[in-house]
């Protein structure tokens, strides 16, 4: 039977009979998929100025990466490379969300960012982006105060590994 689940990473609701392998929207690992009524979700934090910072950067990075797989999209021809850059761009787009929502802003900032022509570049780029995503968010989770900050970098670490070894998958 159908049931409501909740994200506790990007706090976003779920149906189905079961909870997913990964959040269909952060990407989150199924360890933060709950029960809706028993997720424990909170994006009002107390955030020191470090955390703050780190928070900014990631809304920045995000924003970036979004916008960069949408237009990497739209640059290839091959079917399954278009999905799948259309997909990171919608988890990078649901990333940037969960800074925003942190950082208390009515909107994310939009993205300007530029990709390549050639689809072999942007995957290059994809995987440069996702290396320097997943050293940022590592650093920035031994450094957060807060646990939840801390919850979310180290969240997010793991799904940019995921990206990272899809990348890599197509690079070969
Ligand atoms: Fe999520
Ligand atoms: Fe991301």
């Amino acid at each position: 039977m159908a049931k409501l689940w909740r994200c506790e990473i990007c706090g976003d609701p779920y149906v189905g009979d079961e909870a997913p392998a990964n959040c269909p929207f952060c990407g989150a690992k199924k360890k933060f998929i709950k029960i809706a009524k028993d997720a424990k979700v909170t994006f009002d934090v107390d955030l020191n100025e470090k955390d703050k910072a780190n928070a900014e950067y990631a809304l920045k990075v995000e924003v970036s990466n979004s916008a960069f797989y949408f237009c990497a999209a739209k640059k290839t021809d091959d079917d399954e490379g278009r999905l799948l850059f259309k997909a990171l761009g919608k988890v990078e787009a649901e990333h940037a969300a969960i800074w925003r929502k942190i950082l208390k802003l009515d909107n994310v900032p939009q993205g300007n960012d530029v990709c390549h022509v050639s689809n072999q570049e942007n995957l290059e780029d994809s995987h440069a982006r996702e290396t320097r995503a997943i050293e940022f968010y590592s650093k920035a989770a031994s450094e957060a105060k807060n646990e939840r900050i801390k919850q979310i970098f180290n969240a997010l670490v793991e799904v940019e590994t995921d990206h990272l070894k899809l990348s890599e998958e197509r690079l070969k």
